[in-house]
């Protein structure tokens, strides 16, 4: 089969096409057939090694791990294994298999059936690869981390972004009333997914405004912690779930005691990739509650591109990777 393969850290150029042996299965797991994936920051990370953490995190010292990138992915099921019985041939799927290896840039790729959900019937394999790690960071963010309630008024920082074209519609679902900050030419786009008030981030701070809001989900760009304390309610939540390194270590190291000593709460929020809120996200789909927002596609010998695209920093919705044997 076709994959994406990097053997050593590096910059896009590091990625080769290469004809790689087809994955086989272990007895829990599945093997699809990839339709499309999508990328992540998570994937550029795990590229270029860093931060540096990331080799101490299982990314693999001196040189990647696994070989073939891609967490994000959609895509038939091909093969089942013995003890996987949540699935059948055929069954259109879709996930985020980050914890398990990725490998979603090939045509193939085995993985434990419980990293998978059934595709929504309603989408397409792009828009469902899309979905899973910037989808559900949002939705853990806003409902686990940030306690959303219908009515609030809820700030998404970095609107127009994978996550937070996500975290838009989702706090729009449970009924929140919307601020979305972004840049200009993405005004438009992040008001028409839902937003009810934009802020464009070059013109204005939000932080400066004097506007309080009850939940504040910070997806990208950067504010100090005390902006965003002082952007806050009374009662109100900060959760950062992304954005500059200082913005992330901030909400790490003095989120929590910002916490405890006094109403406000601030912290960070780490995606954990579980088959009950891809379910969920299904559900929102299907409803119509969510349409991924997708910038650009690209073919599967285009990903050192897609990755360059994706670094810039401005991508507005997802990039995803369309597989060469889908238009067969
Ligand atoms: N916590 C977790 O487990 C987790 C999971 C997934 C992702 N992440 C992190 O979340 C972050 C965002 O991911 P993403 O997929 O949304 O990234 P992305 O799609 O690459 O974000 C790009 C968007 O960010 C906007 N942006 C850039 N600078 C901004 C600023 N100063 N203020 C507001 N918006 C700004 C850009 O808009 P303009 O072009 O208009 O500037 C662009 O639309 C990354 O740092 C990623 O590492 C964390």
């Amino acid at each position: 089969m076709k994959a994406i393969v990097y053997t050593k850290y590096g910059p896009p150029e590091v990625l080769e096409l290469k004809e790689v042996e087809k994955p086989t299965i272990k007895d829990n797991e599945v093997l699809i057939k990839v339709h499309a994936a999508s990328l992540n920051a998570y994937d550029w990370h795990l590229l270029r090694a860093d931060p540096f953490l990331v080799r101490l995190m299982g990314g693999g010292l001196l040189k990647p791990k696994n070989k073939i990138l891609g967490a994000d992915v959609a895509g038939r099921v091909e093969a089942v294994g013995r003890n996987a019985k949540q699935f059948q041939p055929g069954d259109e799927v879709f996930g985020d298999i980050s914890g398990c290896g990725g490998g979603g840039f090939a045509e193939y790729v085995s993985v434990p059936e419980n990293a998978l959900g059934l595709k929504p019937a309603s989408t397409t394999f792009e828009e469902a690869a899309a979905v899973p790690m910037a989808a559900v960071t949002a939705l853990q963010g806003l409902r686990d981390k940030g306690k959303i309630q219908p009515g609030q008024k809820v700030l998404i920082n970095g609107a127009s972004g994978g996550v937070g074209t996500f975290a838009v519609q989702i706090a729009k679902s449970f009924g929140a009333e919307v601020t979305g900050v972004c840049s200009t030419r993405n005004l438009d786009m992040a008001r028409s997914i839902g937003a009810d008030q934009v802020i464009d981030y070059t013109q204005e701070d939000f932080t400066k405004s004097g506007q309080r809001y009850d939940l504040i989900l910070a997806a990208n760009g950067y504010h100090s912690i005390s902006d965003y304390k002082r952007a806050l309610s009374p009662k109100g939540i900060y959760v950062c779930t992304g954005g500059s390194m200082a913005q992330i270590f901030q909400s790490m190291l003095l989120g929590p005691w910002i916490s405890m000593t006094g109403s406000k709460k601030m912290g960070n929020s780490m995606t954990r990739p579980n088959q009950k809120d891809l379910v969920f996200m299904k559900e929102l789909l299907e409803a119509g509650k969510v349409v991924p927002v997708i910038d650009r596609r690209y073919p599967l010998s285009e990903v050192p591109e897609a990755f360059r695209y994706l670094e810039e920093g401005h991508a507005h919705g997802k990039v995803v990777i369309t597989l060469e044997h889908n238009n067969k």
